[in-house]
Parts: structure tokens; C-alpha cells; sequence
């Protein structure tokens, strides 16, 4: 009895360090209620680390491990995906995002040239956040606005035939743009 009991508490702290954010936090739940809407199926992977993402911002090795138990499946396998697609992020992200497409139809068009103007105004790299936390630069493979090539996405809004001054421009009013939460 005793001996199940202590089994059943190292479990709980097991779980507990591996939850992304403390037990409670409203986010999981809609994750869980989520993943039971899939019924836990192992091959709703990537629909259930959309949500995660969505729901978190980015996905750190407690909230993979959270959804590889959830799902059963072995957390090497959600790691791997979750590495393998550039949209899921692994890492914090800045209060405004700056995503330059560099699929082909773009970087035939210059994205390259619109990465690197950002990279050197930024003073970041592709996949990086700035310091104060302002801004994170991230680069797609297709965003399927290949028609209206090089674009590039600010906090969410597709812009149209970016050129490497314009893209600075706008990451200049992303970055002199006032905090979100003091407004
Ligand atoms: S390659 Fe950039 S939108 Fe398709």
C-alpha cells in the first residue's frame, strides 16, 4: 500500500516536471481537450503540436514530452518532428515576428537579399529573438502567396513584392512599435 502510494507521488512530480507551465495553467486543458478530440491518436501529431504552438507560442522539451506521453508515442519521434518542419519553434518568441519566405519563388525573387538586409538591421540571424525580446526573425520554406514573390510576413499580415529597404523599414516600426503590454 505504502509502496504504491510512493510510486504514485514520484509519478506525480514525474508529470508535474514535465508539464510546460504549472498544473492548472488553462492552456493545457484546452491542449488536453484537444488531444481527446483526436482520441490520442499518435498520427494527429502534427495537428495537436499546431495547437500547442498556438497555445504556447513555442514548444520546449516539457510540452513535447507532455504530448509524447499523452499520445504514447516515444519522444524522440515528436522531437523529430517537431525539429523537422521550420513552423514549429522550439524557442521563445519576440512580441512581433518578422517571417521571410525563402522558397523558391521568393529567393528567386531576392528573399535572400531581404533575410540578409533584416539579419544586419536586426542585428539577429535567421531563427534568432533580439535581446529586449522585440522581435524574432524566422524564415518559411513556402507560404503560398507565391504569386505577390518575395514576401514576407509581419506579425501575421502577408506583404506583397518586398525589397530589402522596405523590409527594413518595416521591421524598423515592428521594433519602435510600443510595448503590447504597456498599451
Ligand atoms: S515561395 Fe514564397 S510564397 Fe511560395
Amino acid at each position: 500500500m505504502l509502496v504504491t502510494e510512493a510510486r504514485r507521488r514520484i509519478e506525480r512530480k514525474k508529470k508535474a516536471a514535465a508539464l510546460p507551465a504549472p498544473a492548472g495553467d488553462k492552456r493545457l486543458v484546452i491542449l488536453d481537450t484537444f488531444m481527446k478530440r483526436q482520441q490520442f491518436r499518435g498520427d494527429a501529431l502534427i495537428e495537436v503540436l499546431h495547437k500547442a504552438q498556438e497555445l504556447f507560442g513555442f514548444l520546449d522539451d516539457g510540452l513535447l514530452l507532455y504530448i509524447a506521453r499523452a499520445l504514447k508515442l516515444p519522444p524522440s519521434r515528436v522531437y523529430g518532428v517537431a525539429t523537422f518542419y521550420h513552423f514549429f519553434k522550439l524557442k521563445p518568441q519576440g512580441e512581433h515576428t518578422c517571417v521571410v519566405c525563402l522558397g523558391t519563388a521568393c529567393y528567386v525573387k531576392g528573399a535572400d537579399k531581404i533575410m540578409a538586409a533584416i539579419e544586419q538591421h536586426a542585428g539577429i540571424r535567421n531563427g534568432e529573438t533580439t535581446a529586449d525580446n522585440k522581435l524574432s526573425l524566422l524564415a518559411a520554406r513556402c507560404i503560398g502567396a507565391c504569386g505577390i514573390a518575395p514576401a514576407v510576413v509581419y506579425d501575421g499580415t502577408v506583404a506583397p513584392k518586398q525589397t530589402p529597404a522596405g523590409a527594413v523599414a518595416a521591421v524598423t516600426k515592428l521594433l519602435n512599435a510600443p510595448c503590447k503590454s504597456n498599451s
